[in-house]
C-alpha cells in the first residue's frame, strides 16, 4: 500500500537518478518566465508564478519527482479526461458519443461551436463537452454524480482528494461563458437535466485539489489501462482508458493539439492552473505544474519541459 504523511508521498526512492534527471530539466527551464497565471478566475490569478514541479509515475508504482511536486492546485481541465473515463465506464462508448463528439474543435477551450443539427459539443476536452460528460456520470442526483466524480478522481490519484471551496465559489460566480454554453446545449438537447446543477457539478470538478505527483499517478493509471499502479485498483476498464487516451491525443491541448502531437507525440491534457498530465501507454505518467500560461491557456514551462523530455528520451509515439 501507499503511505501518506501530510499529503507527501512516501514511496519515493531517495536520490534517485531519474528524479535527478527530472530536476535537471526543471533547473534548465526555471528561468523561462514567459506567460501569466490565468486571470479569468480571480482565485487563480493569485498563484505564485515561480512554482514548478515535475513528477513521473512508473507502472511499477514508483513516483519520481522534483521541485514543487507536493503543492496543491485545482485540477481544472485536467479533470476532463478522467470524468470522460467515468462516463464511458457508466454509459458505454455509443451512449456517450450520442451526446458529445470526438473531433478536435480547432478552437480554444471555451469554444462555443456546437454541431449543427445534434447540438453536440465537439469533444469532451473543451468546456462544453466536459459539462456534458460530467452530467453523464452515473447518479440519480447532482449530489450523487459529484460523489462518484470525486471518488473516481481520487481512485485515479490513489488518495482521497478534496475540493477548494474558494475556487469553486469563484468559478461559479464568474462562469458566465460556461453558463451560456450550458444553456445553449440544453436548448439543443445535448445537455439534459437542471442546467445550474449540472454546471455546479462541473465547477466543483474543476475545483478539486491535486498535486503534480497526483497528475503523474492519474496519467500512469490511464497509461496502465485503467488500473492504478500504486493501489492496484482497477478504476476503469482497459477499453475505457484506451478511448480516453485517443481523445486526449487529438483534443487534449485544445487548438494546440496538432503542434503538441507533432513535437511531443504523446496524449496529454492541460488545465488553466498550469498543470499538464501526459501518458506514455504501457510505460508511465508524467505530471508537470507551473502556473504561467501561454495565449492558448497551456503552461509555458510545462510545455517546454515536455518538449525536452520527449526529445531527449525519444518518447514520441510516432
Ligand atoms: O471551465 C473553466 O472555465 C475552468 N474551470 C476550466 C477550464 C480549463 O482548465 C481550461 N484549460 N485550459
Amino acid at each position: 500500500g501507499v503511505v501518506f504523511d501530510c499529503g507527501v508521498r512516501q514511496n519515493k526512492p531517495p536520490d534517485d537518478p531519474l528524479a535527478a534527471l527530472l530536476d535537471r530539466v526543471r533547473v534548465r527551464l526555471r528561468d523561462l518566465t514567459d506567460g501569466e497565471p490565468a486571470s479569468y478566475i480571480p482565485e487563480l490569478s493569485r498563484a505564485d508564478p515561480d512554482l514548478f514541479g515535475l513528477s513521473l509515475c512508473a507502472l511499477d508504482g514508483q513516483v519520481y519527482s522534483c521541485g514543487d511536486c507536493d503543492v496543491p492546485f485545482t485540477v481544472q481541465s485536467v479533470s476532463k479526461p478522467f470524468v470522460f473515463a467515468l462516463a464511458l465506464a457508466d454509459r458505454g462508448l455509443e451512449d456517450v458519443l450520442a451526446r458529445v463528439g470526438a473531433e478536435p474543435s480547432g478552437e480554444g477551450f471555451s469554444s462555443i461551436r456546437l454541431e449543427p443539427g445534434t447540438g453536440r459539443p465537439p469533444n469532451p476536452m473543451v468546456n462544453a463537452g466536459a459539462i456534458v460528460t460530467s452530467s453523464l456520470v452515473a447518479g440519480a442526483s447532482a449530489e450523487e454524480r459529484f460523489t462518484r466524480i470525486l471518488a473516481g478522481l481520487s481512485a485515479f490519484a490513489g488518495r482521497d482528494l478534496t475540493v477548494d471551496g474558494a475556487v469553486f465559489a469563484s468559478e461559479r460566480s464568474t462562469g458566465d461563458r460556461n453558463r451560456a454554453l450550458a444553456y445553449l446545449m440544453h436548448n439543443a438537447g445535448s445537455l439534459t437535466g437542471d442546467v445550474e446543477e449540472q454546471l455546479a457539478t462541473y465547477f466543483r470538478q474543476c475545483s478539486v485539489l491535486v498535486t503534480c505527483d497526483d497528475l503523474a499517478v492519474m496519467h500512469a493509471t490511464l497509461a496502465g489501462g485503467g488500473t492504478n499502479p500504486l493501489t492496484g485498483e482497477r478504476v476503469v476498464a482497459p477499453r475505457n482508458a484506451q478511448h480516453v487516451l485517443a481523445v486526449m491525443a487529438t483534443c487534449g491541448m485544445y487548438d494546440a493539439s496538432g503542434q503538441w502531437m507533432l513535437r511531443v507525440g504523446l496524449p496529454a491534457k492541460s488545465g488553466v492552473s498550469g498543470g499538464i498530465g501526459v501518458a506514455l501507454p504501457g510505460q508511465f505518467g508524467i505530471g508537470v505544474f507551473s502556473p504561467p500560461l501561454d495565449e492558448k491557456g497551456n503552461s509555458v514551462r510545462a510545455i517546454a519541459a515536455c518538449h525536452l523530455l520527449s526529445e531527449q528520451f525519444g518518447l514520441h509515439l510516432m
